[in-house]
């Protein structure tokens, strides 16, 4: 995923594409660049690496102008260098782009007789549009007969040397929105671009293209029809992306959850009733199957999920990610419902099971955290998980807020079912009402965490252990090591290792084994001896009850809250987030930009 911003205006720009393109970093961070059009000509200045070599590159070579674009890139097509870097030019047009032009080596071959700089498939879109100018065409002709010619997704600015102050948008597959200033216009991959710059914003639809000045916009659809689209406030301002005292995003993140689950909870639980209170959309009775279709961090919450409603609502589920997923050909129901799951709202392959899912007829929903994105807009049902904007690459905060809206969800559906009594809804809506003051008690375990990471943070190889509803949080607990720290680490079901993986333990191999005092506890401690018996280096992530069980047989334990079995899953998360967190800053890698990922990967 890439980040793009424009501004069109009376004053000058660069500064504050700039600002937005900081604001944008965590969508991709290979290369960045900008284009300005100084008195109609375009400049042009770019850089590898983060923002930071950009702005050194433009204090060396100022350049400025009232209109211009900026593009911040994680690279698909072409290594991430300063040749690859967006705007890309060609003749008197200059882009920037978010998403794959999928036709792009047929468009080369089209146009063979320009010369290509670059091995990115944006490039052609500069080329396409030049070739038509110099065919005669006007600019908005140009733009608009070049954009039918592109195969695949894209959110693009372009600028044109010679014009006058505008600058020509579309959208298809990527988002993209408009921004309405004062005697200035703006464009921005989401709202955190332009948080800084207007509250007003015009989300472009599905095969919108538009015309931006410094006082007006026109907006027309797929078929070159003039139309008008809303304008959303944006509420929370410049202050929705700030770090404030937090040294990383990511820790900001992970401590705000207290307040993310309780911001949750109000959308599906009514406290005083002490009952789920689900959109009225959402409607159980009739379904008869549940599929749950996600990526990465979001696909765990799934798999938790998937225990909660077939224990407690006793609806068949089926978890897939979302990569397999269409392409598996599933069998599929009338009388299924299917949710999606995605922080984002706009991960390429989640949106794409989404889609072939209504296209077959199944009723479909959306659990995001960015209601505005194209999954919330698509989907039948949009279910915000209220997290506010997540900004550190390795989702944390997000992650437990989508758990505990699928929690809450889970009791609605088993009332809608009528297999819930009312003691055992009590005792569940109980837990999850509770929940958020254990997850702040489980943040008091920092200090002690952190000491274990030093450790730990050495590793070469790391296993994750769990059973029932744990097993999803030991695969979160790898990824998130995994992710920001760069340790090879893998989650597994505790009883699994000993059909094969178990021959990787070795004298001192860091095992880390997520078991709350449950009814599983028992089988997991014995797995847990087995691979103690041949080295391995245990850090234990229990409750009160286990860590008297295991007395000690274990040197490291990390004493829990003790939860009800429901929520346990929501608060072992906790341990496993801080110690990734800090691990990866024992390590001094880039926790909030690891290497090689985005935030959102909107494409395939
Ligand atoms: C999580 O830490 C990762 N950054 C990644 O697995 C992420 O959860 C996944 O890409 C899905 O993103 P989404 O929730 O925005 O769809």
């Amino acid at each position: 995923m890439c980040g793009i911003i424009g501004i069109t205006g009376t004053s000058v720009v660069t500064d504050r594409l700039v600002d937005g393109l900081k604001r944008l970093e965590y969508r991709g961070y290979d290369s960045s660049g900008v284009a300005i059009l100084d008195d109609r000509v375009i400049k042009r200045e770019r850089a590898e690496g983060k923002i930071k070599m950009l702005e050194a590159r433009l204090g060396a070579h100022p350049i400025d102008g009232q209109t211009g674009i900026a593009h911040t890139r994680w690279a698909t097509h072409g290594v991430p260098n300063e040749t690859n870097a967006h705007p890309h030019l060609s003749g008197r047009v200059c882009v920037v782009h978010n998403g794959i032009i999928e036709n792009f080596l047929d468009i080369r071959q089209e146009l063979s007789h320009h010369e290509f700089v670059s091995e990115t498939d944006t490039e052609v879109i500069a080329h396409l549009v030049d070739e038509a100018l110099s065919a005669g065409l006007p600019p908005i002709d140009a733009f608009s007969q070049s954009l039918k010619k592109l195969k695949g997704a894209y959110a693009l600015g372009l600028i044109i040397d010679g014009e006058d102050n505008r600058i020509f948008c579309a959208r298809a597959g990527s988002p993209l929105a408009i921004g309405v200033g004062e005697n200035e216009m703006y464009l921005g991959s989401d709202a955190l671009a332009l948080a800084q710059l207007t509250s007003n914003l015009i989300y472009l639809e599905e095969g919108d293209w538009a015309v931006l000045t410094p006082e007006s916009y026109e907006i027309f659809d797929v078929n070159d029809k003039a139309v008008t689209r809303p304008v959303t406030i944006i509420s929370g301002g410049p202050a929705m992306a700030e770090k404030g005292n937090y040294r990383h995003f990511m820790l900001k993140e992970i401590y705000e959850q207290p307040e993310t689950i309780t911001r949750t909870l109000e959308n599906y639980i009514d406290e005083f009733k002490h009952a789920p209170n689900l959109p009225h959309e959402l409607d159980f009775t009739d379904i008869d199957r549940i599929i749950l279709v996600a990526c990465g961090t979001a696909s765990y919450a799934g798999m938790v999920a998937k225990y909660w409603f077939e224990q407690i609502a006793g609806i068949p589920v089926d978890v897939d990610i979302a990569s397999e997923f269409r392409y598996r050909q599933p069998v599929l129901s009338q009388k299924a419902l299917f949710i999606a799951i995605s922080q984002s709202g706009e991960t390429a392959d989640t949106l794409a099971a989404l889609r072939y899912c209504k296209n077959n007829g199944v009723k479909t929903a959306a659990l995001v955290n960015v209601m505005t994105s194209t999954m919330a807009r698509e989907a039948d049902i949009a279910l915000p998980i209220n997290a506010g904007p997540e900004i550190g690459v390795a989702s944390t905060k997000a992650f437990t807020s989508q758990l505990t809206a699928l929690a809450a969800i889970t009791l609605g559906a088993a009332v809608s079912k009528g297999v819930l009594s009312a003691a055992r809804q009590e005792a569940l809506i109980k837990s999850l009402i509770k929940m958020p003051r254990q997850v702040k008690d489980a943040l008091e375990l920092d200090g002690a965490i952190e000491a274990m990471a030093f450790d730990f943070s050495k590793a070469k190889n790391a296993f994750y252990l769990g059973r029932g509803s744990q097993v999803p949080i030991a695969f979160e607990g790898a990824l998130k090591l995994k992710e920001i720290s760069y340790i090879h680490a893998e989650g597994y079901a505790a009883g699994e290792l000993k059909h094969g993986p178990i021959a990787l333990i070795e004298d001192g191999t860091p095992v880390v084994v997520l078991a709350p005092f449950d009814a599983l506890f028992e089988k997991t401690i014995s797995n847990l001896q087995e691979v103690v018996s041949r080295g391995a280096s245990i850090i234990l992530i229990t409750d009160v009850a286990g860590a008297q069980h295991i007395g000690d047989m274990v040197k490291n334990i990390i004493i829990m809250p003790t939860a009800h079995d429901f929520t346990a899953p929501i608060i072992t998360t906790i341990a496993v987030q801080l110690l990734a967190y800090h691990s990866a800053v024992h390590l001094g890698t880039d926790v909030d930009q690891p290497r090689n990922l985005a935030k959102s990967v909107t494409v395939e």
